[in-house]
């Protein structure tokens, strides 16, 4: 059913189209709705009747609940249940929640966990009967807090080869350097919220949710229905960042409630109960080796990763992930530990992976090219394999080298001092550092119909999520340039899991591969508009609804006859995406002032050169970027989280102690986008951009710091207490 990519398709179909769409800097059609707060969020559609409810949140880290005293807060005001099913206490992962309810007894595995739903008329009397209701506990204690303190295992078989061991000892340069990365947040806007209403037994669930028809088969799995008795809507979505990725308590919690007492119910989180109960990402302690001969080729590379997760988790941040295939060095030894402690949930945050490796690795690369006395754009730029290590592997495209050329002219690299401690300004050292951008490229099954109307307007339908990055944006412009539709008469309709699976907001593979496959769905309408007006397919021209070809032009609504075409596209990878390593590509050059006495760093000015394959969306492209490099200068500079190691509880759990950055901490930031095709990564020939931004930015302001003031920095977030 769903067509594999296998070869690489060089048509450049979309540089023919002549609609002018592909690429514009067009507005997204629901950014003036969610600015003006008038686009409905979850926790916004309240059904008629509507009950509130509250979770309740465990405040022991291990054990088990013994007593919940229910009658106590059944007897307040407006209470009508309190739910505590074990179905809905862990964070559910697909295909293995919804073990037997059991009533009163539950295990708690850390700090915050979701334990009870308190059901009320109003919001305040559930609060209120949430905060009353008294819990007796059976504390056990068996699972660390600190993951230093407990033991590590491999979470999965390292990659070994060669002996860098002894490319270590004959290197002419090394490095052996460990760093530590503190947990982040996702930190979306949008607080997680979900709308359950029961039709007899079909549950329609309004929530907010990255991966549509992922989070239908969790919640059916959760509840024991079938998936085809689950309708999910996310119409809305403001920012996932990984959090909603997966189904939370609340859809569960809420769909249990309002099937128990016959009326819709509706959860919505907290912003401290996001930060508590969602996810985390782990902490990471990493060990660089980097081995290179007299000049500066490397020829080993050690990277080796210490993650945290509850027990029985299967995610462990797979920090080594850019590193597989970067750089060249022969030997290589690659390796990620878990360790199982009791904190919440650790899964996939804003660039899972390359986020807080690529920060390490390229930190690192700044210290051996110092050592090998390179220019570190340089070391880069001569160490860019042939192949991928080890598997022999072809890139598909890889604007590396470009992005840094580029870069460094743009940015003024050549301004930077040599050496540490060299420009001051009043009582500020002022430095300047660079590091590679990377993040792996993935296509996934996608489907998306698209309707051609008789009257010539256009529909596209898919349950692609727009999480705030541009699906809305560009999945019309990709079918109204196919079409010859102007913009203005496509509409868009997403986050309806009804309509066909797109691939979901996740990985930074939505675009390429839900806009894939509504390119297949118009090219499957094009065949046919050709067969109409009898002309080869290649030849066939579409534009402002007119359609030429051989000498001949009709109006497609003439060629329609008052019938629309309706038709599904799919995509799924193939041999394409096994043939070839796909990554997405940027550099980054920043340059940052620390105070002499205070340690204080403030960045001056950033600038990022991308190169993701085709641009749909110059705007939304450029905005992906921009967003990408401001939680990339919040992992260096100021996002941490915070757990009290006495029972693993979050300490700062709101935006006012997790620090993200806000604009006085942002300087002007400047995005170049790299014109480039990739054909075998999708039939549109566009690649990941929505987490490529993220990965290695802050290790260039790591190198900046160095560059101004001579101090190493290797612990983040770099604050002033840890610099000074
Ligand atoms: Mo992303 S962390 O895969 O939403």
């Amino acid at each position: 059913m769903f067509r594999t990519y296998d070869v690489p398709d060089q048509r450049n179909l979309l540089d023919q189209t002549r609609q002018g769409l592909i690429g514009e800097p067009l507005d997204r059609p629901e950014g003036a709705l969610k600015v003006c707060g008038v686009a409905p969020y979850a926790a916004e559609r309240r059904p008629d009747d509507c009950a509130e409810g509250v979770l309740v949140t465990a405040t022991i880290a291990q054990g088990k609940v013994a007593v919940l005293h229910r009658d106590e807060v059944l007897a307040m005001p407006g209470v009508l249940g309190v739910f505590a099913d074990k179905r809905m206490l862990r964070r559910p992962a697909q295909g293995t929640a919804g073990q037997a309810p059991v009533q009163d007894i539950r295990e708690v595995d850390y700090y915050g966990q979701p334990i009870a739903l308190v059901v009320a008329e109003t919001f305040e009397q559930a609060t209120h009967a949430a905060k009353a209701l008294r819990v007796e506990y059976q504390p056990a204690g068996e699972v660390p807090f600190d993951p230093e303190a407990a033991e590590a295992t491999p979470a999965k078989k390292p990659v070994v080869l060669g002996d860098l061991d002894e490319a270590m000892a004959a290197a002419a340069h090394s490095v052996d350097l460990t760093y530590t990365t503190e947990g982040h947040a996702s930190a979306a806007m949008e607080p997680h919220a979900s709308v359950a209403e029961w039709q007899d037994d079909r549950l329609t669930l309004w929530g907010s949710f990255q991966m549509i028809s992922h989070n239908v088969k969790e919640l059916a799995d959760s509840l024991r229905i079938a998936p085809g008795h689950v309708r999910i809507r996310s119409d809305y979505v403001g920012g996932g960042f990984g959090s909603k990725l997966g189904i939370s308590h609340d859809a569960v919690a809420a769909a249990i409630a309002a099937r128990e007492l016959g009326r819709p119910v509706r959860v919505v989180l907290s912003r401290q109960q996001v930060f508590d109960t969602i996810m985390r990402r782990s902490e990471t302690r990493q060990r660089l080796r980097l081995a290179a001969d007299a000049r500066g080729n490397l020829t080993g590379i050690g990277h080796e990763a210490w993650v945290s997760n509850l027990p029985g988790e299967q995610f462990a941040e797979p920090v080594t992930q850019a590193t597989e295939f970067l750089y060249r060095g022969e030997s290589r030894k690659l390796a990620v530990n878990i360790s199982r402690i009791s904190r919440l949930t650790a899964g996939s945050v804003r660039a899972p992976g390359e986020a807080v490796g690529m920060q390490v690795l390229e930190a690192a690369m700044d210290e051996l090219a110092e050592k090998a006395g390179l220019d570190p754009v340089e070391l880069r730029k001569r160490n860019l394999p042939e192949a991928l290590p080890g598997k022999d592997r072809p890139y598909s495209s890889r604007l590396l080298a470009e992005a840094l050329d580029q870069g460094a002219r743009a940015f003024g690299w050549q301004e930077r001092a040599p050496r540490p401690r060299m420009r001051r300004e009043g009582e500020w050292w002022l430095g300047m550092g660079v590091a590679s951008a990377a993040r792996v490229n993935m296509l996934m099954p996608a489907a998306a119909r698209v309707r051609l109307e008789a009257d010539g307007s256009l529909r596209v339908q898919s349950d692609q999520t727009d999480i705030g990055t541009g699906s809305y944006a560009i999945l019309g412009q990709i079918a109204g340039e196919m079409l010859g539709v102007p913009i203005e008469r496509v509409t868009v309709e997403l986050g309806d899991s009804s309509l066909p699976s797109g691939a979901g907001s996740g990985g930074s593979f939505g675009a390429s591969s839900t806009g894939s496959a509504v390119f297949r769905a118009c090219e499957a309408i094009r065949d046919k508009l050709a067969h109409r007006l009898r002309v080869a397919t290649e030849s066939l021209d579409l534009r402002d609804g007119i359609a030429s070809g051989s000498g001949r032009e009709v109006p497609v609504t003439e060629l329609l006859a008052g019938e629309p075409l309706d038709e599904i596209g799919r995509i799924k990878p193939g041999k394409s995406q096994r043939d070839y390593a796909q990554a997405s590509y940027g550099a980054f050059f920043c340059e940052v002032a620390v105070n002499a006495y205070t340690a204080e760093t403030r960045l001056r000015r950033m600038l990022g050169a991308f190169g993701f394959g085709r641009v749909l969306n110059a705007k939304t492209a450029r905005s992906q970027c921009l967003g990408g490099m401001v939680w990339g200068i919040g992992s260096a500079l100021t996002e941490e989280l915070a757990f009290d190691p006495r029972d693993g509880q979050l300490t700062g759990h709101d935006l006012a102690r997790y620090h993200v950055p806000c604009h006085a901490d942002i300087p002007a930031l400047e995005v170049i986008l790299l014109e480039e095709r990739d054909a075998a990564a999708s039939p549109i020939q566009a690649k990941g951009v929505g987490e490529l931004a993220i990965c290695g930015a802050a290790g260039a302001i790591a190198n900046a710091i160095y560059n101004a003031c001579g101090v190493r920095m290797r612990e983040f977030p770099m604050t002033p207490d840890r610099l000074l």
